[in-house]
């Protein structure tokens, strides 16, 4: 496993690979590493022949008042949890090596698809994200990229900026990884006290049981109202979003013809949680 900080040591390395002829599969993430990430590493090794991760807390996807200061950096533990994965390169830069103040500005905007869900909560969110990736694509030049569907929104961003900048990147989408009390698991699941982990159960289990009353001839609209009650409800939980919506556009559904994604965001104490349920189309 070769770790590169800067852009001209990972090229090298990525050139390399492509003189042998290997396909390349890309894991972007910002570190503090668990099991979610590792099944992307897992599904990008079962699919490439070989494997680039990126570590990097990106600073233009906070905004002000967010968590960037306190966003876990855990560089040696991961590093630790790469070993014993199939990973070849490691990708970490430096704020400076990604956004050179002598660079000039540049952003990639999904400005519909951007502004929902996470990026409505989240103004300015998804212009850091749509950026760095671009930035992490050009940077890594991977045959497939690999995400979470923890990130619902996130992926809908992302297929949408690949398909209008036609990006020659396959995007890969993984299921969500959970503990086995349910609950997803997300780098910010550390903030939680022992009482708010407890809490932040009920956001899995409230999407599962709307999940389940949804059929064919369901009232979306009473279902979302439900959803967004419930949550409204559970103990310790201050709403952000409840939404019934389609996964690749973010708008509310009327049926289910193309698919649902159930999402939601909450605050539980200063930890924003967010999870989701996919149905496929009926
Ligand atoms: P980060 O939150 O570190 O997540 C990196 C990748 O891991 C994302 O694709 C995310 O959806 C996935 N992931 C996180 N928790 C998961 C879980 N429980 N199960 C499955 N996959 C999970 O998302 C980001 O970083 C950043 O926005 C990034 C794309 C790297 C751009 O900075």
């Amino acid at each position: 496993m070769q770790i590169c900080h800067t852009i001209r040591e990972f090229r090298e390395a990525r050139a390399v690979l492509t003189r042998s002829g290997k396909t390349l599969g890309l894991v972007p993430t910002m570190g503090a590493l668990h099991e979610g990430h590792l099944s992307l590493v897992r599904s990008a090794a079962s699919e490439c022949d070989a494997v680039a991760i990126t570590i990097f807390v990106n600073p233009t996807q906070f905004a002000p008042g967010e968590d960037f200061d306190r966003y876990p950096r855990t560089f040696e533990a991961d590093l630790a949890l790469l070993q014993s994965e199939n990973v070849a390169l490691v990708f970490a830069p430096s704020p400076a090596e990604m956004y050179p103040p002598s660079a000039p500005q540049v952003i990639v905007d999904i400005p519909e698809i951007g502004a929902r869900l996470d990026g409505a909560s989240r103004p300015g969110h998804f212009r850091g994200v749509a950026t760095v990736v671009s930035k992490l694509f050009n940077i890594t030049t991977p045959d497939r990229a690999y995400f979470g569907q923890k990130d619902a929104a996130q992926v809908a961003v992302l297929r949408a900026m690949v398909r209008a900048l036609d990006t020659p990147v396959d995007v890969r989408v993984c299921p969500t990884v959970r503990d086995v009390d349910g609950l997803a698991l997300s780098s910010r699941n550390r903030y939680l006290s022992a009482l708010e982990r407890t809490q932040a159960l009920a956001l899995p289990r409230i999407l599962e049981s709307v999940a389940e009353r949804i059929t064919p001839g369901s009232d979306l609209a009473m279902l979302r109202a439900s959803l967004a009650a419930k949550l409204n409800a559970a103990d310790g939980f201050t709403l952000d979003y409840a939404a019934i919506v389609h996964p690749d556009t973010l708008l509310p559904i009327s049926s289910l013809d193309e698919g649902a994604l159930i999402a939601a965001a909450v605050h539980v104490g200063k930890t924003r949680l967010i999870d989701n349920i996919v149905l496929t189309p009926v």
